[in-house]
């Protein structure tokens, strides 16, 4: 069996009294592309700000082994457990190269050597490297998000819906890029709405609904369940061209 990346256990998450995420256990394997689907406010965006220390957790957090719960979000980020948030948070004015370099900050001795390495990956930002981040469009944003996490030289990537507002031949390459990271080794929990494209690349799949997992499972498992199929796979006309 894998050696596990992340193992959450008995996670509740409140915004004040209220919880937004109850009771839920998850696993990522190392290596692996874990897919968390789920509707509008089922908690997942709180699910991974909690992982990454943003949110405080009850229940366990353990990263390759290792009990996190009490680390700070640097403590978290230095060890290698990178969050890349929903909503992009570039720093707008910077251009993309000093987005890229802040993102390595704790890198600092090969902070160039990695940097022409994501500019290899992401041959669009280099292109772009002197452009204002709040000018890119939608796709470049995102790419910039994951080149500035990849500086961090991470283990496990929390992506947070990387499709968001993409039109689809730009969300099959950034899901394309994410394979590629998963090849490189990096162990990703990936939340998605688009379920149909996250089932696609997953390994293991969660289902939420109201802050609580109600399935899990291998991707296929996941995607042949009848229930699942209807509610997050059914309303798309099935196989259209190049699908
Ligand atoms: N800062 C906050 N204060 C209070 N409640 C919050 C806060 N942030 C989120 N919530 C609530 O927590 C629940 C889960 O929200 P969350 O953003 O985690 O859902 P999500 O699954 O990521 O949804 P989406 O797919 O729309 O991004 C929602 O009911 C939301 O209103
Ligand atoms: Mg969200």
């Amino acid at each position: 069996m894998l050696p596990l990346a992340l193992q959450v256990r008995d996670a509740t998450v409140r915004y004040g009294v209220v919880p937004a995420v109850t009771n839920l256990s998850l696993e990522l394997a190392k290596g692996q592309i874990t897919t968390i689907i789920g509707a509008n406010g089922a908690g997942k965006s709180t699910l991974l700000n909690a992982i990454a220390g943003i949110l405080p957790l009850e229940g366990s957090v353990a990263f390759f082994g290792q009990d996190i719960g009490k680390h700070s979000v640097e403590q978290r980020v230095a060890d290698g457990l990178i969050l890349i948030p929903e909503r992009r948070e570039l720093f707008g004015s910077m251009t993309v190269e000093e987005n890229l370099l802040l993102g390595g900050y704790t890198q600092r001795a090969h902070i160039r050597t990695i940097m022409e390495g994501i500019y290899e990956d992401f041959p669009r930002l280099k292109e772009r490297r002197k452009q204002e981040a709040a000018t890119l469009s939608g796709g470049e944003r995102q790419m910039l998000a994951m080149g500035r996490a990849m500086m961090a030289k991470p283990k496990v990537l929390l992506m947070d819906e990387p499709s968001l507002g993409l039109a689809p031949l730009i969300v099959r390459e950034i899901l394309d890029i994410v394979v590629r990271l998963k090849d490189l080794g990096v162990s990703i929990l990936l939340v998605e709405q688009n379920a149909r494209a996250a089932l696609r690349i997953a390994d293991m799949a969660y289902v939420m609904e109201n802050g609580q997992c109600i399935l899990a499972g291998t991707a296929a498992e996941v995607s042949a369940n009848p229930r699942i199929e209807q509610i997050y796979l059914g309303h798309h006309t099935p196989a259209s061209a190049g699908d």
